[in-house]
């Protein structure tokens, strides 16, 4: 592994230059205030990690109603906008750029985290059996029924989600990442497990991404094209959300984000924390290699890479950027390891969701000396 490897190239993306190809993934971490407006731990946790080509942050509430735990960020209200913004500029200052993930729960969440105090908002009225939320008093449990969300709400929910990345920009961001994976809103609409409506929004496969793809239409006409992406898993069953017919979904899906311009798309090949798929274009028939060559934009690869896997698949054309999610929890300088060669350090999963700094912003960069 030498300095002119691939991943240490610079990379364009939202219209600026990023100086490698390794991006921080979105990750939970439960530190957030109450309020929802990140504090100065939160300005130390991304700034450790600024080296990153793009730190993509945590899942962040885009509009009430779509959290479904404690600790989770939102972007909805001006407190929001001022917390954030004093982390987008450390990191700026640090020489980083960072990226907002914009994350609905829709069915995966409960009764208390509803504005109205009612039934949380899904495709469909089909509870999400198995999955895992937190309720306001942190207490893990199953998340409650939904209701099906009406025309009037889905528009409402767009709305939303354009409204979010104008304060995401507001903040300082230089782009925003719409979380389309892992079971959540978006994902449920993709799902025919969870999405069995009988409009527009329902059915096909050209309906099922009706409401994702109006989504990217309003957050791109907000913010501009080159300033968005998505999160996307193809093969996920997390959160009790699973495309059966992901072959044919998911090449239309990303044929009309590329007839948008989207800037990137971010693919889990596999679940976050499952087992990885093995090699891009032998995982159960289905080609991400031909999904990422029909996709116009930048293609970021996740879920267990290691250096010669991302290596390797940067230098092939298969990815313009590998995100890692753990190694850069316990490595905030993980970027400097990678190009010394350095071991990097194992993550304390009990500290995961810890309060405070305790397995967060305490976890030691390699002294200069080392590096
Ligand atoms: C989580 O909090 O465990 C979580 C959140 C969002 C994801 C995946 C996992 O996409």
């Amino acid at each position: 592994m030498t300095g002119s490897a691939a991943l240490f190239r610079p990379f364009p993306l939202f219209g600026t230059e990023l100086r490698n190809r390794i991006a921080m993934a979105p990750m939970t971490r439960g530190r957030i205030p109450p309020s929802g407006a990140p504090d100065s731990l939160t300005v130390d946790y991304y700034t450790q990690r600024a080296s990153a080509g793009l730190i993509i942050c945590e899942g962040t509430c885009p509009l009430p109603g779509g959290e479904c735990s404690t600790g989770v960020p939102a972007i909805h209200g001006d407190d929001h906008v001022a917390g954030w913004a004093a982390v987008t500029r450390s990191v700026h200052e640090a020489g980083g750029h960072i990226a907002i993930q914009l994350w609905h729960a829709g069915r995966v969440s409960s009764m208390d985290w509803q504005p109205d105090g009612g039934a949380p908002l899904g495709p469909s009225a089909i509870r999400a059996a198995g999955a895992r939320i937190r309720d306001r008093t942190g207490r893990a449990r199953e998340p409650d029924m939904p209701r099906e969300a009406t025309r009037g709400e889905i528009q409402g929910l767009i709305d939303g989600f354009a409204h979010a990345a104008l304060n995401a920009v507001a903040a300082g961001f230089d782009g925003v990442e719409l979380h389309g994976a892992n079971g959540y809103l978006l994902h449920q609409f993709f799902s025919d497990n969870a999405n069995q409506r009988g409009d527009a929004y329902g059915g096909a496969p050209a309906n099922r991404i009706r409401f994702a793809i109006e989504v990217a239409e309003a957050v791109t006409a907000a913010i501009g094209k080159a300033r968005v992406g998505i999160r996307i898993s193809p093969l996920s069953g997390y959160q009790a959300a699973k495309v059966s017919d992901p072959d044919r979904l998911y090449p239309l899906l990303t044929e009309e984000l590329s007839r948008i311009g989207l800037a990137y798309v971010h693919c889990v090949e596999g679940e976050p924390g499952g087992a990885r798929v093995t090699d891009p274009g032998d995982i159960s028939g289905f080609d991400f290699v031909a999904l990422r060559r029909a996709f116009d934009g930048a293609w970021i690869a996740n879920n267990f890479y290691d250096w010669a896997r991302a290596e390797r698949a940067v230098a092939r054309g298969n990815a313009d950027m590998v995100s890692f999610g753990r190694p850069f929890i316990a490595n905030p300088d993980l970027v400097a390891r990678l190009r010394a060669g350095k071991p990097l350090a194992a993550i304390n999963p009990d500290t995961l969701y810890a309060p405070g700094g305790l397995g967060y912003t305490d976890y030691p960069a390699l002294d200069d000396a080392d590096a």
